[in-house]
């Protein structure tokens, strides 16, 4: 088998003030993820290496990471392609904890902040049967509903790097999923939180949070059409100021 040097950016808050690097060489063949790579120094080298996973399979979102400064899925890049050695740190932006494992507190408050279920002014009675949708109205919003959460549009944000009170790529792309739902009506709640300072008009449309999105949900995009729709509603609203028929 052949070897690689995984350096690790670790942080062990109740021993060392300050993050440092630790190396491990380890074996690895053709089939090994960076991800393999880290549970291979937990279970043979160094069990006090902290880090996030659960599925290896690009669905659960939770072991990202900046890999040689890259914002990644660890379970989704291979060894083989850092023949050179593979740098691996928490991702950008976000408070660290311990070693690779980062605080997602605000992340998920910013998803909430969102409101990403249905609203409905009012629920049809039981008896009347489901909502109904077309194909055409499910692919509205249906890639915007593949985000898993794994917060590297966050860490590859410039806008969220310089200023965390900007809601951000993934909340912004939750609510434009629900917007666009043909069987929502609570576009006007969510307008008031994605159209607030915080919101959409924060973005620069650098667009790496569609670069580095693991599921291709677009957050540039979703940013981009939201700003469009509510500058609709605004001037709609100021011709129509009795509301919409
Ligand atoms: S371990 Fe679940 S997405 Fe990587």
């Amino acid at each position: 088998m052949n070897k690689i040097d995984i350096t690790v950016i670790r942080y062990d808050p109740e021993n060392s003030p300050a993050p440092f690097e630790q190396t491990y060489t380890i074996p690895y063949d053709d089939e090994m993820v960076v991800l393999d790579g880290l549970n291979y120094i937990k279970d043979h080298v160094d069990g006090s290496l902290s880090y996030r996973w659960s599925c290896r399979m690009g669905v659960c979102g939770s072991c990202g990471m900046m890999v040689n400064g890259e914002a990644k899925l660890t379970c989704a890049v291979f060894l083989k392609d850092y023949p050179q050695g593979v740098q691996v740190g928490p991702l950008d932006h976000f408070p660290v904890i311990r070693d690779l494992v980062i605080e997602m507190d605000d992340f998920m408050d910013k998803l909430r902040a969102v409101k990403p279920w249905m609203i409905r002014e009012q629920e049809k009675p039981v008896e009347e049967g489901e909502y109904l949708q077309s194909p055409e109205e499910l692919q509205l919003f249906r890639q915007f509903s593949m985000c898993i959460n794994c917060a590297l549009c966050y860490a590859a944000c410039p806008v969220y790097a310089a200023d965390q009170t900007f809601i951000g790529p993934a909340a912004i792309a939750l609510a434009h999923r629900y917007d666009m739902d043909s069987r929502e009506e609570g576009q006007d709640q969510r307008a008031k939180v994605i159209g607030s300072h915080e919101g959409i008009w924060e973005c620069s449309f650098v667009g790496e949070c569609s670069v580095v999105c693991p599921k291709h949900v677009d957050p540039a995009a979703a940013i981009q059409r939201s700003k469009v729709q509510l500058t609709k509603d605004h001037i709609l609203g100021m011709l129509w100021p009795w509301g919409k028929s």
